[in-house]
């Protein structure tokens, strides 16, 4: 046990993470673990909301996808992994939590919207597609923690779940619905209102220009990528400019990588100024420079990446996962234990044996 002030987050596994996810959340999860009790989640069961059928795949990017949260830096000496699928009290809790939500309310949750407004999910989704939504709010509660850090695009659900544990607290633990956020626990509420947290760079536009970075747009760069992959990518970036002393506009798709992934701030303000001005310097050159700055940056990644490959590296990731969910349950277990004493159904204690 510690008394450090407590994060929850995570990622569903639907590919290899990228350059958005790096500068939106895993950088901040980084940054933070020494200073937090980390919970890391793998939302799995998440992963079904898409690929049902393709269970092999979701088996697949769950690795591969732990393995890319090491190699960025995530320290499973300093952080609990949680798995999902070994937690049974996130289910159970989303149970409850649906009953606490109106149906239109989640379903005018604007993340929740534009997925559904998406061509593979169409008018056919799931009837447990929406229901994703809910059972965040229980991932993120069954920890009951102080901040959850996110990219922009997970604003929405945390917003839900700070309502959700509002009414949880209002309506089984008695306390006054206008009790201010930060006064919940205190007068008496299981859950704490957690924080949201959003990286440096809310959401990272992809190397087409296009608003988002995302696999399903195919227009990521990995974390995996080689660094002859990362030149070609960059390279790709379009900006129409056709000379060297055209004067160019600095709020395009390449400056926007200027300024994310170049660290030396003096640097990115001489560029700037270079091309507002016209001054004799070409894209080429500036997509270079960033190429250089982005393979510096996950040449570190990519060395410890390599210690996990193969078979070998897939039972290293199952056996540590097996391991932490052992310290997730304990939480949850507790959270769980808690919420029902609250909703009056506490028929007695159980005692889970995960990871076995
Ligand atoms: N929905 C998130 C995503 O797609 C993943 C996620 C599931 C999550 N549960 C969470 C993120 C709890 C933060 C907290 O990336």
């Amino acid at each position: 046990m510690t008394d450090k002030p407590r994060i929850l987050t995570g990622d569903t596994p639907s590919g290899n993470l990228h350059l958005g996810h790096w500068v939106g959340s895993i950088e901040n999860r980084v940054a933070l673990q020494s200073d937090y009790d980390c919970f890391f989640l793998i939302a799995n069961m998440h992963a079904f909301t898409k690929r049902a059928e393709r269970v092999g795949e979701i088996q697949r990017y769950t690795l591969d996808m732990v393995k890319d949260w090491l190699a960025a830096g995530i320290d499973p000496d300093r952080c609990t992994l949680v798995l999902q699928s070994e937690v049974p009290a996130i289910t159970e809790l989303s149970w409850y939590f649906a009953m606490l939500l109106p149906f239109n309310r989640v379903m005018r949750n604007p993340t929740l919207k534009s997925e559904l407004e998406q061509d593979d999910v169409g008018d056919v989704y799931s009837f447990g597609f929406p229901l994703y939504t809910v059972g965040q709010c229980a991932d993120i509660l069954a920890f009951r923690p102080d901040l959850v850090p996110v990219g922009e695009d997970q604003v929405a659900h945390i917003e839900m779940t700070r309502e959700v544990a509002r009414r949880f607290n209002t309506v089984y633990c008695g306390v006054d619905s206008h009790t201010e956020d930060k006064d919940f626990v205190k007068a008496g509420g299981l859950f704490p209102i957690p924080q949201v947290k959003v990286g440096r760079v809310g959401r990272l536009v992809g190397i087409d220009g296009k608003a988002k970075m995302s696999k399903s747009l195919n227009n990521a760069i990995y974390l995996t990528d080689s660094p002859k992959q990362i030149k070609k990518k960059i390279g790709q970036i379009y900006t129409g400019r056709q000379s060297l002393d055209e004067p160019g506009d600095t709020s395009n798709t390449l400056f926007e990588y200027v300024r994310t992934f170049i660290a030396d701030e003096a640097r990115v303000r001489e560029l700037e100024d270079k091309y507002a001005k016209g001054d004799n310097i070409g894209d080429g050159h500036i997509k270079a420079e960033i190429a250089d700055e982005i393979n510096t940056m996950l040449e570190p990644m990519r060395a410890r990446r390599a210690e996990l490959e193969g078979e070998a590296g897939d039972r290293k990731v199952i056996d540590l996962l097996k391991q932490h969910a052992r310290k997730a349950n304990a939480v949850t277990e507790e959270t769980f234990y808690l919420a029902k004493q609250a909703m009056g159904i506490d028929y007695g204690r159980r005692e889970l044996k995960p990871g076995q």
